[in-house]
């Protein structure tokens, strides 16, 4: 397995749910991590129990490509090397074919596939230098199966599989490994108006985030494609 002292991982919306989850997670491992944040200001109470030499913040606004680069500089410049990222941050975008707008199908596109593909664009130089390069991105059984009418939420999402798909085929030889952690609903504020499922029978942030630290930790012949976890009964994920 693969040990996380020197590692330098980033964790896309951190500022709470999964994403937050994650990094605290990563941090009591002993990762080094840069997190990025719409209002960086959001992170201080989430890595106020870690060494601040681990710890790195950064601007990332999914919808503006400059706070990207702006980003993945700034973490080489504080670490000197990047070995993992976890695009976390999405959106859950509302509508169905028949009432789904022009603007909310643009915003769904840019967050949850857009952004994560050039996160993935400007990481993998440093990614494949590591040695031992490792992305893990967040998408959904969402994007496995269709189990509602949020068919804008479910397009990125399995859009997002196609992009796990294609960065693993093109960074293999690299020793970088891709998955998509597939979860269903988790309890966080994105499904906090979900009626279906009490909160307490959804998955917990906190278990998505020790798996992440299993993918971070497998070597690269142990690699996940997909993972997908459920809190209910799925007839095929
Ligand atoms: N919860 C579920 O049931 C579930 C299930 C499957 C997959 N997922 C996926 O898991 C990921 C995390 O979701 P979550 O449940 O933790 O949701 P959440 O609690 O709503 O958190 C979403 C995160 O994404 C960030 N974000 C949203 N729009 C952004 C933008 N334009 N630029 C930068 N960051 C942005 C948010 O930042 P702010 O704090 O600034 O808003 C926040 O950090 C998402 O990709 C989601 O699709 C969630």
């Amino acid at each position: 397995m693969l040990q996380p002292e020197g590692r330098v991982v980033l964790v896309s919306g951190a500022s709470r749910g999964i994403g937050a989850a994650v990094a605290r997670h990563l941090l009591g491992l002993g990762y080094r991590v840069s997190l990025g944040a719409r209002r960086p200001e959001t992170l201080a109470e989430v890595t106020a129990d870690a060494p601040t030499e681990r710890v790195h913040h950064a601007r990332f606004e999914a919808l503006e490509p400059a706070s990207h680069a702006a980003w993945i500089e700034a973490a080489q410049a504080q670490f000197g090397r990047i070995d993992g990222l976890i695009n976390n941050a999405g959106i859950l975008a509302r509508g169905t074919i028949e009432t789904v707008d022009e603007a909310t199908l643009d915003l769904a596109w840019a967050v949850n596939v857009k952004a994560p593909l050039n996160l993935i664009r400007l990481t993998l130089p440093a990614l494949r230098r590591a040695g031992h390069g490792r992305i893990v991105n967040i998408a959904s059984l969402s994007g496995k199966r269709v189990r509602n009418d949020l068919v804008a939420y479910s397009m990125t999402k399995f859009a997002m599989l196609a992009l796990t798909h294609s960065a693993r085929r093109l960074a293999w030889d690299d020793g970088v490994r891709v998955t998509a952690l597939c979860p269903g609903f988790t309890r966080t504020d994105l499904v906090a108006d979900v009626a279906s499922i009490a909160a307490a029978e959804m998955t917990a942030p906190e278990d998505l985030a020790a798996l992440v630290g299993t993918l971070l930790a497998l070597p690269d012949e142990a690699a996940v494609a997909e993972l997908h976890v459920n809190c209910r009964l799925e007839d095929r994920f």
